[in-house]
């Protein structure tokens, strides 16, 4: 008891209404906020690629998306394809190749986690091409635009 109430207590102080999403609406905000924070690594490493800036940084950004990457299989739950969300039906009618798209994302993930440890253009620009094909190749069939 005592920690359910501390619980509402912390998100009473987070300013987060407890009670103000249904859960499927909180999934599908939840679920957008990861595919920002993933959109936001993908596009700090372009930028420093394209103009050799913070170089050092590149591996935080690559490790960052690895682990969403891992968690990103989580975030399509039944019931949350909600009025606010793009997911197209087809995550939920196709699951194998839905979980197809998502085996290649990790994979990929993991390759640019790896390549960009070694500073070496010539293993980092591939890893990343496969990187964004992967977000391409499941964007493609599962998102509206
Ligand atoms: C396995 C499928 C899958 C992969 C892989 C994937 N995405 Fe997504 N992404 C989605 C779906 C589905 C949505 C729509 C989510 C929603 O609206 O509920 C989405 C939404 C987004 C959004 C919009 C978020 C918003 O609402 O503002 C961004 C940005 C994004 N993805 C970036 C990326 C990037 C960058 C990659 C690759 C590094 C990637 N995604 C890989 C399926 C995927």
């Amino acid at each position: 008891m005592k920690r359910v109430v501390s619980g509402v207590l912390v998100l009473a102080c987070l300013g987060v209404g407890q009670f103000a999403l249904a859960d499927g609406a909180a999934e599908t905000k939840y679920r957008k906020s990861v595919m920002k924070s993933i959109g936001g690594h993908m596009s700090s490493m372009g930028t420093i690629l394209k103009n050799q800036i913070h170089m050092d940084d590149l591996v935080i950004h690559a490790r960052g998306l690895a682990g969403l990457a891992d968690i990103a299989p989580e975030v399509f739950p039944e019931g949350s394809n909600t009025k606010k969300s793009k997911a197209l039906p087809a995550v939920w009618e196709n699951p194998e190749e839905f979980s197809q798209a998502m085996d290649r994302f990790i994979d990929a993930a993991e390759g640019m986690a790896s390549a960009a440890g070694t500073e070496d253009m010539s293993e980092i620009g591939p890893a990343i091409q496969a990187l964004g094909g992967s977000c391409k190749g499941c964007h493609d069939d599962f998102k509206a635009e």
